[in-house]
């Protein structure tokens, strides 16, 4: 039996997040119905972050409302506080993401806390998850580069998994947040952290700006690694992070695994949709590296038509 390969689809946050032109919460559930029609099952559905920090996810809790009722279905939210926290219970979310960036100045970028700062907290949260029942996960963030420190070493990366995974998060999303990762160091970290923990800890979560994004992944899935975050047509990008370009695409990553043997259960056609539909709402030119093939696909076909 083919090994199966989850892409938690993140467009609609880390996707969304930074653009200019504000897409209202009924667009968002039009892509994330596209992206379920596409056979998407795992979704960052939005951030509970402060909307002045954030206007984009200022609507997270009509987004919450709107997602489709399935239990085959993970919808999951990202949270930077507790305030994030009761914000999320509040709006009926299951799945909290908890976001660790392991150096200082990123950290403090992005949520205003040093690292122990925000270990304090999240330890709190976590605690919360536990007695509420809710699933939890806590991003490792700037695990492979630091926009302002440089490159962080593994023991950084190692120190903060297992703070986290101690204080009870379910899962750890090591996360190139400005995609400057490269192969030999994906090996070095991720090799280290299956060592430690097992491959099931752990999700990878890439940006392609130096176009390594698929072949980061590939390195991970030799490692062991079955989950990966994605984000439809490559968009995307952390406004806090200088640098940071658009995710992996969910097709280029989808395309990957499917055409080596990996079952995603999705559909790469039913993800061409969702790039239109990703287009329309942001005016995007997007789609990830499969897209030029994609093309000359469709212009064969429409010339065969003729
Ligand atoms: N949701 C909504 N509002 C929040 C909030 C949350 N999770 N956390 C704090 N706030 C509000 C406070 O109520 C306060 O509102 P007021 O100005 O109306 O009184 C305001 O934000 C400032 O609160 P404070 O605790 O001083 O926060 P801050 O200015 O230090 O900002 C964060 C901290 C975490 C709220 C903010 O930096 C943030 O939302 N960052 C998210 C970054 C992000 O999304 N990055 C990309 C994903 S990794
Ligand atoms: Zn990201």
């Amino acid at each position: 039996m083919a090994e199966k390969i989850l892409i938690n689809e993140v467009g609609l946050r880390d996707g969304l997040q930074m653009q200019p032109k504000f897409v209202p919460a009924d667009g968002k559930l039009e892509l994330a119905n596209a992206l379920i029609d596409a056979g998407l099952r795992s979704f960052e559905a939005s951030s509970f972050v402060s909307p002045k920090a954030v206007p984009q996810m200022a609507d997270a809790a009509d987004v919450f409302a709107g997602l489709p009722d399935r239990d085959d279905i993970d919808y999951w939210a990202l949270v930077p506080n507790e305030r994030g926290y009761d914000r999320a219970i509040e709006a009926g979310v299951r799945n909290v993401a908890l976001v660790l960036s392991v150096t200082d100045t990123m950290n403090q970028e992005n949520i205003r806390m040093s690292v122990e700062e925000s270990a304090i907290m999240f330890e709190r949260v976590l605690k919360r998850c536990a007695q509420d029942g809710i699933k939890s996960r806590a991003y490792v963030a700037v695990a492979f580069v630091c926009p302002f420190e440089g490159i962080t070493p593994v023991d950084t990366v190692v120190r903060w998994t297992d703070r986290m995974l101690s204080a009870g998060a379910e899962d750890i999303s090591v996360a190139d947040t400005i995609g400057a990762g490269t192969p030999t160091q994906c090996k070095d970290l991720i090799s280290t952290l299956v060592g430690k923990w097992g491959a099931d800890k752990f999700c990878l979560h890439l940006h392609d700006t130096r176009a390594m994004a698929a072949t980061l992944a590939w390195v991970a899935a030799e490692e062991g690694i079955r989950k990966f975050d994605a984000s439809i047509g490559g968009l995307g990008g952390c406004p806090f992070a200088p640098g940071a370009a658009g995710n992996a695409a969910t097709e280029d990553l989808a395309f990957m695994f499917e055409s080596s043997g990996y079952e995603t259960g999705i559909d790469i056609s039913g993800l061409r949709k969702a790039v239109g539909v990703a287009e329309r709402l942001t005016g995007l030119t997007l789609g990830g590296r499969i897209t030029k093939w994609w093309l000359s696909q469709e212009a064969k076909q429409a010339q065969a038509a003729q």
